[in-house]
């Protein structure tokens, strides 16, 4: 049964791409944009490869069917990239013309901060209105609560932490675990307090590596294991170089390094990112039809709203607190 209506609206056809690193749920964001565009008569296009097949002209019509199956697997059905060509004006130059070529009238890019950043700069030579769609594990886009594949993350890497604790536990050592986020620590910050680190280390608040070292030699004497998880962002350096730190001066530790790297990024979205990823993209549809521009839809406080790129892009995690506080009482 159709809903709603596009009367209204001049958008005929529209194209939806995913750019930059995958995260767990963009195919469920796809699979929204593509039928609530079908639902509002609109051509549905596929970009392939983000900005990158936008420059090459590979753009493919899609219909209900082309998205059948793929809500809950994990990775982009459209591909993705990291696209150097996006940053020049050759290639900009080369997009516009193919959006113009296919008569786009509207674009849903599924990304994180990069790919929010290319299109505005885009905006600057091409009229077609974009709406972006925050599909990043690291969480670090203002203007939505939690972006997609960041639940999946962290639920990947507290799974993962399971794992080591065991391990752990077992021969009474302490691990030092990387994980994702680039500049921002909130991968680590929630995996952390999900999975009982001892310590986590994040960019956001000042790395002290004497206080490390004191908390984990003069801990519990009942403790077996201890974890602790440091953001790949983290100003101290990376797991390697604080372990072998730590080390040195109580080389008594028994000591081992993880990097969870990409298996971050992969396997099922979870149901909170299947149901965030359906409703932002569902809304993303219509605010285009609406006549809405440049803005990225997130969901702050359970409820829709719209943050320009340039506000989405400038996310400055400001440490709670209380949350603080609370994991350093419940390491102990
Ligand atoms: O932005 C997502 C992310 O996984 C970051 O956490 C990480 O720093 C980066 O991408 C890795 O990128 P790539 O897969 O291109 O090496």
């Amino acid at each position: 049964m159709k809903t709603g209506s596009n009367k209204k609206a001049r958008i005929k056809k529209i194209a939806v791409l995913t750019s930059g690193g995958d995260a767990p749920g963009m195919n469920a964001c796809i699979r929204a944009v593509v039928r609530t565009g079908i639902n509002y008569d609109l051509e549905v296009f596929g970009v392939l490869r983000g900005f990158e097949g936008m420059i090459e002209d590979e753009f493919v019509l899609m219909n209900a069917s082309s998205v059948a199956n793929i809500i809950h697997r994990g990775g982009t059905m459209l591909k993705t990239a990291r696209s150097k060509s996006f940053m020049t004006k050759a290639g900009m130059l080369a997009a516009k013309e193919n959006l113009e070529y296919h008569s786009i009238d509207g674009v849903i890019a599924i990304g994180g901060d990069g790919t929010f950043r290319g299109a505005v700069e885009f905006g600057k030579i091409c009229s077609v209105p974009f709406i972006g769609c925050p599909g990043t594990i690291d969480n670090d886009l203002f203007g939505t609560d939690f972006t997609i594949g960041y639940d999946t993350a962290i639920n990947t890497v507290a799974e993962a932490v399971d794992r080591i604790r065991d391990t752990a536990e077992s021969h009474g050592r302490v691990f030092f675990v990387e994980v994702m986020g680039r500049d921002a620590g909130l991968i680590a910050l929630r995996s952390g307090i999900a999975s009982g680190a001892e310590a986590i280390l994040i960019p956001e608040t000042p790395t002290k590596l004497d206080e490390l070292i004191e908390h984990l030699s003069k801990g519990r004497k009942d403790k077996s294991s201890k974890i602790v998880i440091i953001a790949e962002g983290d100003e101290a350096g990376g797991a390697f170089t604080i372990a072998g730190k730590v080390k040195k001066k109580i080389p008594s530790l028994d000591i081992r390094v993880t990097v969870l790297g990409h298996i971050q990024r992969g396997g099922n979205p979870s149901a909170m990112d299947r149901v965030n990823a359906s409703r932002i993209g569902f809304a993303s549809v219509e605010a285009l039809l609406h006549g809405k521009k440049n803005v990225m839809t997130g969901i702050v406080d359970k409820k829709i709203a719209f943050t320009p790129f340039q506000k989405a892009v400038k996310h400055i995690l400001k440490p709670d607190e209380t949350l603080l506080r609370m994991i350093d009482i419940l390491a102990k």
